[in-house]
């Protein structure tokens, strides 16, 4: 679960303050799934970014699954990403010189070869699993992303526009594998989309504009 309370953000020095979110409260479900939608600059990736401690911000309080993450360090934040989060986003940080089965095993040490395996053949890239990142396309790396992400078996999936960049065909594939995915491990998934109907396929839509989330 996570919970916010009042949360403001602003990015710039002091008399110069751009205020991106003002005062936002919502509590998001342990398991269930939200899209997140809003104009280009609103304030999407600079949310998902501070839900994890991978952004601060300036006041409120936010609780992950009980713990207030404006009062921890870094290796804490760190800790609490590497036990709870999983990531895809916009511009998919897979490592180049590991071919995409081994970025995600470097997700999760423990996952078993079937189980990798298995989420790449169902995002449709099993014939690509010992390529490296510079040896496919764009959508196919995105695909390859949130195969590392999944590999993980999250309780919280944080995804910056997971269909960006596929066709139609590959983004219903991957829509269904993620609303499927979610429901089947009772964890929580976030994600923006400027696509309207993938995100109203989530169990609530949420809307940043104008500096506040509504719902
Ligand atoms: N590191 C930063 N420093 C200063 N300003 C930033 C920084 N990151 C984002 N911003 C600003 O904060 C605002 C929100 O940016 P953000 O990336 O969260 O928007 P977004 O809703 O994800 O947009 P898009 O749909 O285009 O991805 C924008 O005005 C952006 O310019
Ligand atoms: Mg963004």
């Amino acid at each position: 679960m996570i919970e916010l309370n009042k949360v403001s953000k602003s990015y710039g020095p002091k008399h110069q303050k751009h205020t991106v979110l003002d005062r936002v409260s919502f509590t998001f479900e342990s398991n269930g799934t939200y899209g997140l939608v809003g104009p280009s600059g609103s304030g999407k990736t600079t949310f998902l970014n501070i839900l994890s401690g991978l952004d601060s911000f300036d006041n409120g309080s936010i609780l992950v699954n009980g713990t207030e993450i404006a009062n921890l360090g870094q290796d804490e934040l760190s800790k609490l990403r590497r036990d709870y989060f999983s990531f895809a986003y916009q511009f998919h940080y897979l490592l180049e010189n590991l071919t995409v089965y081994e970025n995600c095993l470097a997700s999760d040490l423990s996952a078993s070869e079937s189980d990798i395996t298995n989420i790449l053949e169902n995002l449709g890239i099993g014939e690509l699993t010992h390529k490296f990142p510079s040896q496919i396309s764009g959508g196919e790396r995105q695909r390859a992303s949130l195969a590392r992400a999944l590999t993980k078996k999250p309780k919280i999936l944080l995804l910056d526009e997971p269909t960006g960049n596929l066709d139609e065909n590959n983004s219903a594939v991957v829509q269904e594998l993620l609303l499927n995915y979610t429901k089947q491990n009772d964890c929580l998934m976030i994600y923006v989309t400027h696509d309207l109907p993938f995100a109203e396929r989530a169990d609530k839509i949420l809307r940043i504009e104008n500096k506040s989330l509504s719902f």
